[in-house]
Formats: C-alpha cells, structure tokens, sequence
C-alpha cells in the first residue's frame, strides 16, 4: 500500500513508494525540504531554477529510495503537469485514457501526433514513417516542435496536460528543460519484456473512438467494434524488438533528468490495478499542492 508520511513542520513533504516494490510494512525514508531562499514566493528547485509560490519543489534526498515519488512537486492544482514513460506497448496509451477520464488533462501523445502527419500525408509526416518502421526514434527536427507547440496550445495550459512517450532522449528532455517545461510527476511504467511482446502482437485500435483494445486482455465489446479495429503497422513481434532496443538505449538519460519526481508503478499488473496506483500518486500531487496553496494563502493573510 502506498503511504504518505507527513512532517509536522509548517512545510511537509510526502512519500509515495511504489506498491509493487516495497513491502506493506516498509518504511520509506523521507526527503526533508531543504530551502534555499527566504523568500515566500519563489523558492530555488532541485535544478536550480526558480519558481513561484504556486509551484514549489522539493530538494531530493539522496538517502531515498529511488523507487520512490521522493516528493510531491509543485502544482497549481488546476493545471496538473503529468509524463508518462514506458518501454512500448507497456500501457502508456491505456492509461492515458483513464487519467484524462478522471483528471481532464489534455492528452498529448507524440507517436499519435506523428500517426496524424502520416495520415495527413505531409513532408514531416513521410519522413517520420521511414524511422517508425525501422523502431527508431524520429528526427528531433520533427519531433521537439511538434510537441512543442502542441504543449503551448492554450487548452494544455488551462486544464494541463498528460504527455505520452516524450520525452524519449536526453536532447529532449533537455529541449524541454530549456523552454522551463517540467513535469509535476514522471510516471514509469514497468512492464517485462515478454509480457510487451504479447501487448504489441495482440493489440488492436478502433478507429471511430480511437480505443485502444487487446484480443487477449480487453477484447472489443461487441461485433460491430469487432470487425472495424485495425493494427498499427509497427506491430509486429519484429519491429517490437527494434523499437525496445530504441528504448533501453534512452532511457536512462531521460530518467536521470526527473529523478526526484518519478513514480515507478508495477505495469505488469491489470490496468485497473495499474491505474489505481497512478490514481493515487496523482490524488496526493494535488492534495499536497492544496494544502502547499492553502498555508500560502494563510500566511499571507496573516
Ligand atoms: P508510440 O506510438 O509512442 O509507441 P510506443 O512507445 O512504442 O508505445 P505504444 O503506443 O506501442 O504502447 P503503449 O505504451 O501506449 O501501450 P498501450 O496502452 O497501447 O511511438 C511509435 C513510434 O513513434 C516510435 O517507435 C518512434 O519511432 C516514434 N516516436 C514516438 N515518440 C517519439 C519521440 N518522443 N521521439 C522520437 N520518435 C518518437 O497498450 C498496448 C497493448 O497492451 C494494448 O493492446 C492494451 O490493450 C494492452 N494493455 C495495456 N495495459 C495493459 C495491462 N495492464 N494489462 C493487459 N493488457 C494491457
């Protein structure tokens, strides 16, 4: 069971570990936050960078296990800041569509946008498909800009935004970092290698609703669904194994640059079971902005 350890200083920190990796009666090591400036309004980030009293961040603990969402960052509830990472096929798409259920954020998935400029027929689109095919990663000339502008879109800033399979290397988290892009929450889903191939080769899409089903796992509900649903053309047993290749070359460095605000979840799990525990990492990210925006509001009132 996650657990939230509250300090009883005026600024309290949470700790979320991860279900699948502790047992229920560990006890995680808290990360202390650690101020760097006096200031009320704007506090120094774990990178160094400013910001305000709406988007605090805590300093991580080099103590904490690093299985652990070591702290809850920032957040203006109303405008939550999520990535979702994973190796492909561990459920990224899946459960994006039930947080956005839930949560309202604006979905932005970098293969689904490159998916369009295929569809759509473009230049960038062309280009995109000769990597895709091969399981490489598409040239950051197409990429960072599209997501990009795509992120600057004022609908992702109004209700925030849940971005899937972005990014997927160092130059672009760092493309990110530059424009001072953070995420409130890094979610990694882990998933074992041979469980992803059967996703992969069992996957099906619906391309009325855009649903994502699997003809093991979540089978389409009736006939009519049944005989529409189509298979991406990179979802072969073969190019899986390109595309994972791809991942484990990356994700490391993606992985250093949010350390103190990943949340690794059990992926092998059901995806309800899955969902739950991301549920509950992204209902603690808001309650504890709350409680962060409300001892602001109290003490300036004071
Ligand atoms: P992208 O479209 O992002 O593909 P991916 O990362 O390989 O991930 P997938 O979409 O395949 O899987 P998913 O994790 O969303 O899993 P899903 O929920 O569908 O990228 C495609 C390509 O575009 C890349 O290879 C690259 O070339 C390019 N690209 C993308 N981003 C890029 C970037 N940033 N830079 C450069 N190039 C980029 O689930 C899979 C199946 O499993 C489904 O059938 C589902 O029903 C089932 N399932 C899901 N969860 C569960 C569960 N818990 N239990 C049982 N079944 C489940």
């Amino acid at each position: 069971m996650a657990s939230l350890n509250i300090f009883s200083s005026s600024l309290a920190v949470a700790l979320l570990p991860s279900p699948s990796l502790f047992p229920s009666n560990h006890k995680p090591r808290a990360a202390r936050y650690t101020p760097h400036s006096a200031s009320k309004t704007s506090l120094r980030l774990a990178n160094g960078h400013r910001r305000g009293n709406s988007e605090l961040r805590w300093k991580p603990s080099s103590t904490s296990p690093t299985a652990t969402l070591q702290v809850v960052a920032l957040v203006n509830p109303k405008s939550l800041k999520v990535m979702i990472s994973g190796a492909p096929a561990s459920g990224k798409g899946t459960q994006c569509e039930l947080i956005k259920e839930k949560y309202g954020l604006v979905h932005i998935s970098a293969g689904d946008l490159l998916r369009e400029e295929i569809a759509a027929g473009t230049e960038n689109g062309r280009q995109a498909k000769e990597f895709m095919e091969k399981g490489m990663l598409v040239p950051n000339e197409i990429v960072v800009t599209m997501v990009k502008e795509r992120l600057l879109q004022p609908d992702a800033e109004k209700h925030g935004w849940l971005l899937d399979g972005y990014p997927r290397s160092l130059s672009q988290a760092m493309a990110l970092e530059n424009l001072s892009i953070q995420p409130d929450i890094f979610i990694v889903l882990d998933v074992s290698d041979e469980i992803l191939v059967e996703r992969v080769v069992g996957r099906r899409l619906d391309p009325v609703t855009g649903r994502i089903y699997h003809l093991k796992y979540s089978p389409p509900e009736n006939e009519e669904v049944a005989t529409r649903l189509t298979q991406r053309f990179d979802d072969t047993e073969e190019k899986v194994k390109l595309r994972l290749q791809t991942h484990y070359q990356n994700v490391e460095s993606v992985l250093s640059i949010y350390e103190a605000v990943t949340f690794k979840v059990n992926g092998n799990a059901p995806k309800e079971d899955v969902f739950a525990q991301i549920d509950k990492a992204l209902s603690s990210v808001i309650d504890k902005a709350t409680e962060i925006d409300s001892s602001s509001a109290a003490g300036m009132a004071q």
